[in-house]
């Protein structure tokens, strides 16, 4: 039975690599801060310490590592320069473990040339794994749109509860992937041999704008969706961010959004419809507030979030 390592399998992207390695017949061990839901005593879990030994002992074995660790915040010590060096650091023990092939969850448009952090990050940690000599594959999601995502989420929650909804002025293009897509894309790159960099990006572009109206419907509310300066978006944000004790959407995050930096520029992987999957599963998106900062940093960060099913 071929074994992989999946960062992250009770979490959001992971779970679903998780389940579709699964159902391939892979032998399956994370590595995590999250307990193993109920039901799933066949994966292994270790906790995601980037320590070298320990990632050494934990990667001994396996034919595929698939690597979704990141952060999209800098909280408690955590920075994307901590997440490269951390990455660096298991690029290396998966070196010295002997890991077969290394999968790396990237990001659409990652450029070593980016303003963004985020994106900056992301692109020195593919140039060190092209550098590693493992066999690779660099997957660039866009947007992953799914029951535990978080923007997609929290816009429905600001819909369902505030009865007009700011977008930022100007025309930004984003090309979201279904989670279920995703985690397709991940497991053929998991599996294939070749050194691939390709996007995971489904069928479908929108505006932001049409895409926080598509939100609106699959809530069944009916709201204003008025264009904003991204002054006006971003205060409005702060203010409400005092209450939720969270942040909502970064600077750098609206400015990945209006750079487009979630369009992808290859022909999609993803065959899903995002609408469809929207409109079927609508009904319980924004029901509670999904809180970021809690989730990786406070009482939510041991539970877990997805099911690798
Ligand atoms: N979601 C999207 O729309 C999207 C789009 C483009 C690219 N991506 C990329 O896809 C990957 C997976 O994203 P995701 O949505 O599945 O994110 P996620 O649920 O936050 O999971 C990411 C992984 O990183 C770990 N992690 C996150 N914050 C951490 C922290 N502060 N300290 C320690 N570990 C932390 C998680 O650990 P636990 O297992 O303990 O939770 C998990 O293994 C990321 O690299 C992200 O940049 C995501």
């Amino acid at each position: 039975m071929p074994r992989a390592v999946v960062t992250g399998a009770f979490s959001n992207i992971g779970s679903a690599v998780a389940g579709e390695l699964l159902r391939r017949g892979f032998g399956l061990h994370t590595l995590t801060g999250r307990h193993r839901p109920p039901g799933f005593e066949q994966v292994t879990v270790a906790p995601l310490t980037f320590e070298s030994e320990h990632l050494v002992r934990e990667l001994e074995g396996a034919d595929v590592l698939v690597s979704t660790y990141w952060i999209r915040l800098s909280q408690a010590g955590k920075s994307f320069d901590t997440a490269v060096d951390d990455l660096k650091l298991l690029i290396d023990a998966a070196n010295r473990a002997g890991v077969r092939r290394f999968v790396h969850v990237s990001v659409s448009n990652a450029s070593l040339d980016s303003i963004l952090g985020y994106y900056r990050g992301k692109a020195q940690v593919d140039a060190a794994l092209r550098e590693s000599g493992l066999s690779h594959a660099i997957v660039r999601p866009t947007l992953v749109v799914g029951p535990h995502d978080v923007l997609s989420g929290n816009i429905a929650w600001f819909l369902r509860h505030f009865p007009a909804f700011p977008v930022p002025s100007g025309v930004a293009r984003l090309q979201p992937i279904t989670l279920a897509d995703c985690g397709r894309v991940i497991a053929d790159a998991a599996e294939a041999a070749d050194d691939q960099d390709i996007d995971a990006a489904g069928p479908e572009v929108y505006t932001f704008r049409e895409y926080v109206e598509l939100l609106a419907r699959a809530c069944s509310v009916r709201r204003l969706v008025f264009g904003a300066p991204d002054w006006l978006a971003l205060a409005s944000l702060r203010l409400v961010e005092l209450f939720l004790r969270d942040v909502v959407l970064t600077r750098e995050e609206l400015l990945g959004l209006k750079q487009e930096l979630l369009l992808s520029h290859s022909s999609p992987l993803g065959s899903e419809s995002v609408e469809r999957w929207l409109l079927d599963n609508g009904q319980g998106l924004g029901r509670t507030y999904i809180n970021d900062i809690d989730r990786h940093f406070g009482s939510g960060a041991a539970a877990p979030i997805g099911r690798p099913e």
